[in-house]
């Protein structure tokens, strides 16, 4: 954050030996295995990983909406039982609702807090212009590019005014210009509002950008391979990623995570 240490003491996430197992009809496939991860305040962390590595399970165990099938998730000391305000998520498939307008859609989450209507409108308000929607707060979803969707989501999540930010690739599924566009008005917006953030990508160059530290898992069943640090000081942009040692985090972690899904192939 520019000018201003971040107290990165401060533990938010505790993720405690963490093992998911589904039983569906075609087995039992071990998700995730002995997953152990501290996050701190304020923090960016990006997850990268072989498809079906165990990201999104992971990140659907601390959004509280699947339970681990053993260890726990704990947020600011206190055990993950169910989906909590404290916690937004911003999913790759624009989950609008889309028979309500971008302002109604960014107010969803603040009617669930109870606040007074001219409160609900005013913070709405804050966070479409966040995103550069203002045109659009009487759109609805189907008139709205994916891009601009991706960014009424976020602009949801932000409402709600949750300490934690859980992106499962929200960028995914977005042209790489409208990517770009969207990684540089996150960090703005995080270096901004402070919160903790776990963020799932398939890209190498996205995730050292945005993190703090990159989470690197292995093939399944999924574990913690390795934690980087990035320390590229922030604010970043787009010409962060012409630094010679962001050249080098990129090889290294895209080497780890090509190994990782050649096992997957195996
Ligand atoms: N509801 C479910 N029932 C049974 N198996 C599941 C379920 N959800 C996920 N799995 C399995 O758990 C493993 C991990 O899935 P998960 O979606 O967490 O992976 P991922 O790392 O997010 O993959 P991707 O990068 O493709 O999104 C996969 O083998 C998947 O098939
Ligand atoms: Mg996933």
């Amino acid at each position: 954050m520019a000018g201003e240490a971040r107290d990165l003491r401060k533990i938010k996430v505790q993720i405690k030996d963490v093992e998911k197992v589904y039983e569906g009809r075609n087995g039992r496939t071990v998700a995730l295995n002995g997953v152990n991860l501290d996050i701190y305040d304020n923090e960016f962390i990006c997850v990268v990983g072989p498809s079906g590595c165990g990201k999104s399970t992971l990140l659907n165990i601390i959004a509280g909406l699947h339970e681990p099938t053993a260890g726990e998730v704990l947020v600011d000391g206190v055990k993950v039982e169910g989906t909590g305000v404290d916690r937004g998520v911003v999913f790759q498939q624009y989950a609008l609702f889309p028979w309500l307008t971008v302002k109604k859609n960014v107010e969803f989450g603040l009617r669930i807090k109870k606040l007074p209507k001219e409160e609900q409108e005013a913070v709405a308000m804050k966070y479409i212009k966040m995103v550069g929607l203002e045109k659009f707060v009487n759109a609805y979803p189907k008139e709205l590019s994916g891009g601009m969707k991706q960014r009424v989501a976020i602009a949801r999540a932000y409402a709600v005014n949750p300490s934690i930010l859980l992106m499962d690739e929200p960028f995914g599924a977005l042209d790489a210009q409208t990517r770009t566009q969207l990684q540089t008005e996150l960090l703005r917006t995080w270096e901004e509002e402070q919160k903790t953030c776990f963020f799932i990508t398939h890209d190498v160059e996205e995730a050292i950008l945005l993190a703090s530290r990159v989470v690197v898992m292995s093939a399944r069943p999924g574990r913690i391979k390795e934690v980087i640090d990035i320390n590229i000081p922030y604010p970043r942009n787009q010409e962060t990623k012409m630094l010679p040692e962001f050249t080098e985090l990129k090889n290294y972690i895209w080497g780890m995570v090509y190994k990782e899904y050649l096992e997957v192939q195996k």
